[in-house]
């Protein structure tokens, strides 16, 4: 295999044997949460900058795959048995690409159940954990049809290369604890078309890094990340934030490696508060924060202040991610019970992690129907 590339048999257009008439393939794939931001893109589907993640543990998305072999041509996918599926646009047009690239997949139609970890609706991007959920299902699926064994490592390489067509995030989701994706002179085999894998790298303090995900409001994004991507194409600080990101990226790498916290969290802070500042002063001015992303924010600084080793980021959304280490858990759920409870809609929030990376859902039962 070439690096970042499809198996050669996978882009082939003939097969060994008969296609098999029908074939389910599941796969379990978290969400992650970017400490450098991927923040604007070039054509490709490729960033602008690198960025740096921590893949989460209990924010995930199950997905179910059935494949039936049947006309070529029609449209052949169907989600949740649901033909409005707010996912259906995007997967369309992953799809086509994936069929565009392997050959096989032009063969079958499509059902998909998939489910979510985190409730419907509370505002946490799901976009990640799903297409590399989709991704893995598909790879898995047409290298079964045509009685292809791929080791794992390759797998996910394949589907981190693939996935990124489909949501530039989701193409860290492949690979647990923390990942990079894009070209940076700091990591010489980085690339823009596929995630890597850091882990080797990383202060032991950091592989059990914790997440608490404070669900200021549930009510969907304003504004959907892909349109916000679009927001840099012109943007009158693009080439500050070119250079901003590498410079914390670089920052952010030292950090990890030695295990400077302080810096991790102080770093992770500015990425986010430059996020919301590259919206705000985009044209048509996105405000995404809501006053309880402040007052939480506040309500953090302040904990740190007396001595508690709190720190945050958001996405492009109102929702907080704070960030701490394990030592600290009992301390920093007490003070989220305590001060932050009030600012979460409904008081809901996730406990998180730092995670794994994607499992196959082994016991797969045709009868399983999952819901968004
Ligand atoms: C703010 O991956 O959702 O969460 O590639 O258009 O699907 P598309 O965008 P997406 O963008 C994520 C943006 C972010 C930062 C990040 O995760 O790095």
């Amino acid at each position: 295999m070439t690096r970042s590339s499809f198996t050669e048999e996978l882009t082939s257009a003939s097969y060994p044997g008969r296609l098999p008439g029908q074939i389910v393939s599941g796969w379990q794939s978290p969400s992650n949460i970017a400490l450098i931001k991927y923040w604007g893109k070039r054509p490709g589907q490729l960033p602008i900058s690198p960025s740096l993640s921590m893949t989460l543990e209990n924010a995930y998305t199950q997905t179910i795959l059935t494949a039936t072999l049947g006309d070529s041509g029609r449209s052949n996918l169907i989600i949740n048995n649901d033909p409005a599926h707010p996912f259906l646009p995007k997967l369309n047009i992953f799809l086509n690409w994936m069929i565009a690239e392997i050959p096989v997949l032009k063969n079958y139609q499509f059902s998909v159940s998939t489910q979510n970890s985190f409730p419907h609706s509370t505002g946490i991007a799901s976009s990640a954990s799903g297409l590399s959920a989709f991704t893995l299902c598909l790879l898995s699926f047409a290298a079964e049809a045509i009685s292809l064994q791929i080791p794992q490592p390759h797998l996910m390489h394949q589907a981190s290369f693939a996935s990124r067509m489909g949501s530039g995030s989701a193409c860290r989701s492949l690979f647990g604890g923390f990942v990079v994706w894009g070209k940076t002179e700091e990591i010489s085999c980085a690339s823009d078309l596929e995630a890597l894998p850091i882990n080797e790298v990383i202060h032991p303090d950091l592989h059990s890094f914790q997440d608490a995900i404070l669900v200021i409001s549930r009510k969907p994004k304003i504004l959907s990340s892909s349109r916000g991507h679009e927001t840099m194409n012109s943007h009158p600080f693009v080439a500050g934030r070119i250079n901003q990101a590498k410079d914390h990226f670089s920052g952010m790498l030292k950090a990890l490696k030695t295990g400077d916290l302080e810096q991790v969290g102080w770093l992770a802070e500015a990425e986010a508060l430059s996020l919301h500042a590259l919206l705000m002063s985009s044209p048509g001015g996105a405000v995404l924060l809501e006053p309880g992303t402040l007052e939480v924010i506040q309500k953090i600084r302040g904990a740190r202040s007396h001595g508690l080793p709190v720190f945050f980021t958001l996405d492009a959304g109102p929702n907080v991610h704070l960030l701490y280490p394990e030592a600290d858990r009992i301390a920093v759920n007490t003070f989220i019970e305590a001060e932050l409870t009030p600012y979460c809609q409904d008081g809901f929030w996730i406990a998180d992690r730092c995670g794994e990376g994607p499992r196959e859902i082994r016991e797969i039962s045709l009868s399983t129907t999952f819901q968004v």
